[in-house]
């Protein structure tokens, strides 16, 4: 499946932990795309569900730096799912994957980078619509 999962570089001192860790990305170097646009979904509760969308052409990298957020991807034939629950784990999801992020802790925090403006035409919002689509770009492979 068309998504990859990144160990984002951080910093901890064993010998410190209450000082907490720091974590940092460098633009076109860790994340593989400009970035056009960062959005980060705050204060929602445990098992709230979000997302339920595929993109044309937005590549996004999420993050969650506090909490646990499990991302639930499907390219039309197979789901996958992942959970961000480290700080220093980065997922690079393709356009063309439906994902649906299921909120595992109160609170939790999802960060995402993403490499366009936000434009509601490069949504696919209705699963069937998705599951045609999906289609079209395996005949089209
Ligand atoms: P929406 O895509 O419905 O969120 P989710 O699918 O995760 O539940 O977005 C909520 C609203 O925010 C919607 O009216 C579109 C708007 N929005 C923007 O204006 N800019 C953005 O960058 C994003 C991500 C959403």
């Amino acid at each position: 499946m068309n998504y990859k999962l990144i160990e984002i570089k951080h910093s901890q001192n064993k010998e410190h932990p209450e000082n907490g860790g720091l974590a940092f990305l460098e633009a076109e170097q860790d994340i593989p795309f400009p970035i056009k646009r960062i959005y980060w979904i705050y204060g929602a509760a445990k098992d709230v569900r979000r997302g339920f969308h595929a993109h044309k052409e937005n590549v996004q990298f999420l993050f969650c730096p506090f909490g646990r957020i499990d991302v639930m991807m499907d390219d039309g034939t197979t789901q996958e799912t992942v959970s961000l629950d480290d700080p220093a784990k980065g997922l690079i999801l393709s356009p063309e994957l439906w994902h649906e992020m299921l909120w595992m802790t109160d609170g939790a925090i999802l960060c995402v980078a993403a490499s366009d403006h936000y434009d509601e035409s490069d949504y696919i919002r209705d699963y069937d619509q998705f599951l045609e689509y999906a289609k079209q770009l395996r005949a089209g492979k």
